[in-house]
């Protein structure tokens, strides 16, 4: 089978490539990296090639890179989209423009978020058309963020065909699985939310329930990463493991403050970091692998740190996205069933939510693509956050299809972590002008 990642210049691509290299059953022997920027690929190319020696296997998975949509799309049976509209740089914007007016200048959280959808659905809606016109069966796993947005934007032309995927619900039922020796695939998942908006409430297994034994346990939550980013009493008191993005929501004030202390915004490091991997690796691609290795160390280690108590926890953060995208895969197309935390439509999983809402929740995963499985409902304020957050994402996919700068002040205006009308208004016009 053949797989096109969109965004192939990018540099987890080598994680998704050692997963494929990993997989005994050959599922994909076609990878086909596309992108705009062609230096990327080529970079990325030669970690792989690197990667692929040191795999010696008869049956290799062929690369090909390409600058060619069409080209990257045609004979696909899946596609990763994995792109970043406007690149580091914007990414940067959107946080200094925020942060300048006191409000929090993040990725995907916030009016971060909106910015960040504003510019990438009209994109990931051109090559959503692009896919059907020319592999109108393929399936796509939407990793570009803001996940949660694009992928409902997506459904608009792929409906069941597209689904979000986010490795921070997986990594922290993974992570917790570790911490108390248990095999995850055992675990009992009860996780609601939305993309970076979500609770992990129980991981049972027999009668335990590892997230409130973790709760009990001061010194395992204190070395736990909810616990240094929340505190532990803050867990505790709410009795139940946030996703770590939710530190944006539960400490605002602190973190706006945080970040504005430091002297580089997450962007501008990861501008700085990621420019000197992709010129060092041009200029001698024979290091390419052990200079992406390095990096790779590097910018895990740093995941977070400005909002952190403390230093790096050193811990690897996400739960291998990668993971989570080869076992969807596998699911669809030997339509094997598996149980995994993705972003589907709600149907009617949360009563409150509107049934094509895109949220994140436990699916069943099969040929017909994902389906939510029931949820308990969330706890008043959960379901508040929800549902004002989704209204607020909802807003900015219409304001980024009709290209309605009234609707994008609407939906900052009613963002939560803005809180104000002329704020909002200033944004709006910076990000729609
Ligand atoms: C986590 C999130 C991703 C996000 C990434 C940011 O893995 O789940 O959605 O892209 O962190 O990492 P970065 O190194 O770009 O700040
Ligand atoms: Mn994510």
């Amino acid at each position: 089978m053949k797989l096109t990642i969109l965004g192939g210049g990018g540099f987890r691509v080598p994680l998704v490539y050692s997963a494929l290299l990993a997989d005994d059953d050959r599922l994909i022997d076609r990878l086909c990296l596309y992108d705009t920027d062609p230096v990327r690929l080529r970079v990325v190319e030669s970690v792989l090639a690197q990667m692929q020696a040191a795999h010696p296997s008869p049956k290799p998975v062929k690369v090909e890179v390409t600058t060619d949509l069409p080209t990257a799309l045609t004979g696909a049976d899946f596609v990763f989209s994995a792109i970043r509209v406007g690149g580091l740089e914007s990414r940067i914007a959107d946080e200094r423009r925020a942060l300048a007016l006191g409000v929090l200048g993040q990725e995907t959280v916030g009016p971060g978020g909106i910015a960040y959808a504003l510019r990438s659905i009209p994109v990931a809606l051109e090559m959503a058309r692009e896919l059907n016109r020319r592999s109108p069966e393929a399936f796509v796993l939407n990793f570009t963020n803001p996940a949660g947005m694009i992928t409902e934007a997506m459904r608009t032309e792929l409906g069941h065909r597209v689904v979000g995927i986010c490795d921070t619900p997986s990594g922290m039922f993974r992570r917790l699985a570790t911490h108390f020796d248990v095999d995850d695939n055992r675990l009992n998942i009860d996780y609601v939310g939305l993309n970076h908006l979500g609770w992990l409430r129980h991981a049972t297994v027999g009668q335990r329930d590892l997230v409130q034994e973790l709760l009990q346990d001061d010194d395992g939550l204190a070395g736990f990463e909810e616990g240094q980013l929340f505190g532990v009493d803050w867990v505790r008191q709410l009795g139940t493991l946030p996703n770590e993005y939710l530190a944006y929501y539960y400490n605002n004030r602190d973190a706006v403050a945080a970040i504005t202390r430091q002297q580089q915004t997450r962007g501008e490091y990861l501008a700085e970091q990621q420019d000197r991997f992709y010129r060092q690796v041009m200029q001698d691609p024979g290091q390419a692998l052990a200079r992406w290795q390095s990096a790779r160390a590097e910018r895990e280690d740093s995941y977070m740190r400005e909002i952190r108590d403390g230093e790096g926890a050193g811990t690897e953060h996400g739960g291998g996205y990668e993971k989570v995208a080869l076992d969807a895969m596998h699911a669809i197309a030997r339509n094997e069933r598996a149980t995994m935390i993705l972003n589907v439509a709600n149907g009617s999983a949360i009563e409150a939510l509107p049934s094509e809402a895109v949220v994140e929740v436990p699916c069943l995963v099969d040929a017909g693509g994902a389906r939510p499985l029931a949820v308990r409902r969330p706890d008043p304020a959960q379901l508040g956050l929800m549902l004002q957050i989704k209204h607020v994402e909802q807003l900015t996919i219409q304001a980024a299809t009709k290209r309605d700068s009234g609707l994008a002040w609407e939906a900052l205006s009613l963002h939560p972590l803005v809180g104000s009308t002329t704020i909002a208004k200033s944004l709006a016009e910076s990000l729609t002008s």
